[in-house]
């Protein structure tokens, strides 16, 4: 990569042209991509910047995968599928190397799937699979014929499908690790699920292990009872629910972000990893919509300092982010799910090429999946958060990264 020196003994800082200046050097910035169809063999992550030195553990990972497939309301294909990883690629003695990570899932239904998803092309052309031509509302099947020029809509459904999700909870598994080395924990619960909300109270760490233990991941028990209420009475009626979930970071560190350029702002990178999941459609931070009709005495966060803390906020009704700045506070993301678009009760379509009105088509698929949607959110964030944490600390190593942010929370300290 070629660089250029712009000032030398000029009184300046040296200023570098030749890369991302976003992101500084390509060492320090956290990159996922992800291929795999859902009947596939098998979904694959890579994972590219992640500082050297990392403990990755497939244990680890594969804990966040089965909390993607488990929840309330989940449909037949999680009995089927027992995920778990394979570290093909980057990981030495339990250490991350600094190379790309490599995770494989492996997709334990797909023998059933071996002819309609084919690598080559069958030589008999009627052992092909019956092509699928009637979109389901509410799905990619649609738009992803037209913008493929596909005749088969099978080729959207196996890569729109929410299994792809798998792959990018394996490598959150491993940004949160990351995060975990700068004393920084991501969780999320389930707040709302239909109609149905928990009581509004903030969650701390020591609740983790209840929600876990909830069926529907949700903090309030009574609302808990009343939401897989919802859920059952949805799946009686054949159809869906959707919901809402709270995704928390915290002891994210301080200073990551900014407000100089809109796209730096902490919310606007952390609203556009919210969006890349499926059925999202709407997000907030703190009080989010609710601080809309409050007065500004409700809702800003006032100032005081602490001799062993530095600058406090007594309350987090900013949800973690002031000025497009983590301010050192609990993150609080809440995401908002759709229901399930594929309802036993069909909704109307129109078969592609013949234009015939018919009904669309069921796939097995969840009444509500706003639990899993949840372990889902927190990979994303996770991402995301120690993308833009490494984009501001640096470090090839974690060691490096970690002296980084406590050297920057010691020099707010001193101010
Ligand atoms: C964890 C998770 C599980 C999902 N399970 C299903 C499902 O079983 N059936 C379904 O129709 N949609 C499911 N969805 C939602 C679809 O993937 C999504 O609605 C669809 O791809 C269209 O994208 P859009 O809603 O963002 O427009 C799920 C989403 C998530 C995040």
């Amino acid at each position: 990569m070629a660089y250029r020196r712009l000032s030398d003994g000029d009184g300046h800082a040296p200023l570098f042209t030749g890369w991302s200046a976003r992101y500084g050097s390509g060492m320090t910035r956290l990159r996922l991509l992800t291929a795999g169809e859902s009947h596939g063999r098998q979904l694959t992550t890579v994972l590219e910047g992640c500082p050297a030195g990392l403990a990755v553990s497939a244990t680890r990972i594969d804990e966040d995968l089965r909390r993607r497939q488990g929840g309330y309301g989940r449909g037949a294909r999680q009995t089927i599928e027992s995920d778990h990883v394979e570290i093909v690629g980057g990981v030495r003695y339990g250490r991350a190397t600094g190379a790309p990570i490599a995770l494989t899932v492996a997709n334990r239904d797909a023998g059933n799937w071996g002819d309609v998803l084919a690598v080559e092309a069958p030589t008999d052309a009627g052992s092909r699979a019956e092509p699928v031509r009637v979109p389901r509302p509410g799905h990619a099947d649609l738009g992803g014929a037209l913008l493929y020029d596909l005749d088969d809509i099978r080729d959207v459904i196996e890569r729109a499908s929410a299994r792809e999700t798998a792959a990018r909870v394996a490598g959150g598994a491993v940004a949160k690790l990351l995060l975990e080395t700068v004393g920084c924990r991501v969780v999320s619960h389930v707040v709302a699920v239909g109609a149905e909300r928990a009581a509004a109270a903030p969650l701390r760490l020591d609740d983790v292990a209840r929600v876990e233990a909830d069926p529907l991941r949700c903090a309030d028990a009574a609302a808990s009872a009343r939401m897989r209420a919802a859920v059952d009475a949805a799946q009686e009626a054949g159809d869906t629910l959707g919901g809402v979930v709270e995704v928390l970071a915290f002891g994210y560190p301080p200073g990551v972000g900014s407000y100089v350029q809109g796209d730096r702002r902490l919310e606007s990178v952390l609203a556009a990893a919210v969006f890349t999941v499926p059925a999202i459609k709407g997000v907030e931070f703190g009080l989010g919509f609710a601080a809309a009709g409050l007065p500004g005495s409700a809702v800003h966060d006032a100032l005081a300092h602490d001799a062993a803390l530095g600058y406090v906020r007594r309350t987090n009704n900013a949800g973690g982010i002031e000025g497009g700045i983590s301010t050192g506070d609990t993150i609080i993301v809440h995401a908002a799910m759709k229901p399930i678009a594929t309802l036993r009760n069909p909704l109307r379509s129109v078969e592609m090429g013949t234009h015939r009105a018919v009904e669309s088509r069921f796939e097995r698929a969840d009444v509500c999946a706003v639990p899993a949607a949840g372990v889902v959110l927190e990979a994303v964030l996770a991402l995301a958060l120690a993308d833009a944490a490494l984009a501001r600390f640096g470090g090839a190593t974690v060691v490096e990264l970690g002296a980084a942010v406590d050297a920057y929370r010691a020099r707010c300290l001193r101010r």
